[in-house]
């Protein structure tokens, strides 16, 4: 794949909550590039900034002080109109629990972030059938959310994501509501976007299994990444899981259980 530049710099990242004698840093100078193409993992204990990292980078909150470039620009002195945009079309975010609206059926929940945009119907079916026969959802299109299974309402997430075709797509905990076998689906479903139609992937997972479908993982504990591990060309994803316990283990005390 040919890699034209970064597509995302964290460029020392800290995040402070609270006040004066009662402060949290959540995130004590995270550093990382993205680029393009990438399927990035980051992995983490409990408390150590995952979220708070995604929600710097999703401009949900502010960080008390570093950057957060897209494409070279710093995305903190985008006017209002650059930030609708960021915000609306060049990243896409996958929630833990779907965020899907109720009184929607699943294929207006995909389609609104475009019908928000004005995109031209006959584009936007096409663009919805091509995704969601992908994402196995065909036949769920017009269910509401209350009648999809866990899995079924994360791919419907997942295809109103990947509709706008964001820059990034950043995912906190997508598996983290579904069983095993929904998990995987997902997980296979993500890898697939990534390798087949290159959608650049930022995901925050506490599931070994989850992230060793990533091509390459940070490693973040008490707001700072201390390890990094990246998947092998040949390296198959049974190999690279058994890497990822190996330092889930060097980390807890010799248990893989304690993200
Ligand atoms: N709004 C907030 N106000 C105060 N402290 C907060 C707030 N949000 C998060 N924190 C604290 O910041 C730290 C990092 O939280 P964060 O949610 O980023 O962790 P996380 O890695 O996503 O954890 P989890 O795996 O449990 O989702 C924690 O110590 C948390 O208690
Ligand atoms: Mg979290």
């Amino acid at each position: 794949m040919v890699r034209q530049g970064k597509l995302l710099e964290v460029q020392d990242l800290q995040k402070n909550y609270g006040k004066k004698n009662n402060i949290t840093k959540a995130l004590n100078g995270v550093s990382f590039d993205v680029l393009p193409g990438e399927f990035l993992g980051i992995m983490g204990p409990s408390g150590s900034g995952k979220t708070t990292l995604l929600n710097c980078i999703a401009t949900i909150i502010k960080p008390t002080s570093g950057r957060v470039l897209l494409h070279g620009k710093n995305i903190s002195a985008f006017d209002s109109k650059d930030l609708a945009e960021y915000r609306g079309s060049r990243i896409g975010f996958l929630f833990q629990d779907f965020e899907l609206l109720d009184n929607l059926t699943g294929q207006e929940n995909i389609l609104l972030p475009l019908s928000i945009h004005g995109v031209d119907f006959a584009k936007a079916r096409a663009k919805l059938d091509e995704l969601a026969g992908f994402l196995e959802i065909t036949d769920i299109l017009h269910k509401f959310p209350s009648q999809m299974s866990g899995g079924q309402k994360q791919r419907v997430a997942a295809a109103r994501c990947f509709i706008t075709d964001p820059d990034i797509v950043l995912a906190d905990e997508p598996t983290g509501a579904l069983d095993t076998r929904s998990a995987r689906t997902l997980m296979n479903k993500l890898e697939g976007m990534n390798r087949t139609s290159g959608r650049t992937i930022l995901m925050v997972s506490h599931d070994p299994n989850a992230a060793s479908f990533c091509s390459r993982i940070l490693f973040i504990q008490d707001g700072v990444i201390f390890h990094e591990l990246r998947r092998k060309h040949d390296e198959t994803r049974e190999k690279f899981y058994e890497r990822i316990l190996q330092v889930l283990a060097q980390l807890g005390g010799g248990s893989a259980n304690v993200l």
